[in-house]
C-alpha cells in the first residue's frame, strides 16, 4: 500500500503565518506538521509517499527532500490549480499505479494509529474505507449515513445533516477510485469533492465502509485549531528550543522554536516560529508568531 498526502492548500485561514512557512511544515511541538502524517503512515507499513503540493512546492521540497531523515521515500506532484481534493488526488494516479493507497489530508493530526482500519480494509477487499468520527457540528464536514459498517450515502457539508458522522480526513482506496474521477462534476462550491467521488463508488455498487475513530482528531487549519493541536501535542507543557533566547516569563502550552528571540512580560498558549523576533511590551496570549513582531503594547 502507498500513501498520498494532500498538502497543496495555501493555508489562507492561517495568513499571515503561512506567508512565512507553508502550512504542512509549520512547527507543532517543534516538529513539522507533516511529520506526524509520516508517523501514522509508517505505523501501518507505508513508506512510499507522494506529497501533492501547490504554490509552495520549492519550499516543501527544500524542507522535506527525499524523505530519508523521516524514514519515508517521498515523491512530489504539483496540483496545477486549487480545484478540490478529488482533483488533487488525480495527480497522484501515476505514483499509485494499480495499488491500494491511503489518502491523508495534510492538515489533520490524530492521536492514535490506524492499524485496525488498515487490516479491516485489506481483509474486506472493499473499494474504500473511510475514517469517520461523531462530531457536534457535522455541517462543516462531509457527512456519512451508515448502515452497519457500510456507508450508504455521503453528502459534503449538508445544511441538514442526516447523521453526526463526519468524514475525518483519512481514506483507504483500492484502484476502483480511478474509474470515477473522470466523470466527477464540480460541486456547488466549485470543487471536485472526494466525497462526491466516493458517492459515485457507492452508486456503482462498490462496497464502501466506515471505520469509527475513537482517538482525538485535529484539523490544524485555523489559528484556534492550530493552537489547540499544539496544546494537545505538548500536553500543556512548555517547549523552548535550546537555541532560542527568551526574556520574560514563559507560561503553559507555549512552544518557542529554534533561534527565536522573544522579549515580553509573559507569553502563554502560543507558538513562536523558528527564527522569529518578537519584541512586545506586555503579555502575549493565544498567538502564533513568525517573522518580526513588535509593538508598544499588547
Ligand atoms: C474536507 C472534505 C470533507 C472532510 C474534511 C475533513 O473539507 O471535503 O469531506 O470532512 O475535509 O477535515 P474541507 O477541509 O475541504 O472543507
Amino acid at each position: 500500500m502507498k500513501g498520498v498526502i494532500l498538502a497543496a492548500g495555501k493555508g489562507s485561514r492561517l495568513f499571515p503565518v503561512t506567508h512565512h512557512v507553508a502550512k504542512p511544515i509549520l512547527p507543532l511541538a517543534n516538529r513539522q506538521t507533516i511529520e506526524y502524517a509520516f508517523d501514522r503512515l509508517k505505523e501501518i507499513g507505508i513508506t512510499d509517499v507522494c506529497v501533492v503540493v501547490g504554490e509552495m512546492e520549492n519550499e516543501m521540497k527544500a524542507a522535506l527532500g527525499d524523505g530519508a531523515p523521516f524514514g519515508v521515500r517521498l515523491s512530489y506532484v504539483r496540483q496545477t490549480e486549487p480545484k478540490g481534493l478529488a482533483h488533487a488526488v488525480g495527480f497522484a494516479k501515476d505514483f499509485v499505479g494499480g495499488e491500494s493507497f491511503v489518502l491523508y489530508l495534510g492538515d489533520a493530526i490524530y492521536s492514535d494509529g490506524f492499524d485496525a482500519f488498515a487490516k479491516r480494509f485489506e481483509e474486506s477487499g472493499c473499494a474504500n474505507l473511510n475514517i469517520v468520527k461523531p462530531v457536534p457540528d457535522p455541517s462543516r464536514f462531509g457527512v456519512a449515513n451508515v448502515e452497519g459498517e457500510r456507508i450508504v450515502k455521503l453528502v459534503e457539508k449538508p445544511k441538514e445533516p442526516e447523521s453526526n458522522l463526519a468524514m475525518a480526513g483519512l481514506y483507504f482506496f483500492g484502484p476502483q477510485i480511478w474509474t470515477v474521477l473522470d466523470d466527477l462534476k464540480p460541486s456547488a462550491r466549485g470543487e471536485y469533492e472526494i466525497t462526491d467521488a466516493i458517492q459515485m463508488l457507492i452508486d456503482k455498487g462498490e462496497t464502501v465502509l466506515a471505520g469509527v475513530y475513537d482517538g482525538e482528531w485535529f484539523d490544524t487549519g485555523t489559528l484556534d485549531s492550530f493552537l489547540d493541536t499544539s496544546k494537545f501535542l505538548v500536553g500543556g507543557q512548555t517547549k523552548v528550543a535550546s537555541t532560542a533566547t527568551v526574556t520574560g516569563a514563559v507560561g503553559p502550552s507555549t512552544v518557542i522554536g529554534d533561534g527565536a528571540i522573544v522579549e515580553c512580560t509573559e507569553i502563554s498558549d502560543s507558538v513562536v516560529l523558528p527564527g522569529a523576533v518578537v519584541k512586545v511590551q506586555g503579555s502575549i496570549r493565544h498567538a502564533v508568531l513568525g517573522g518580526n513582531v513588535s509593538s508598544d503594547q499588547n
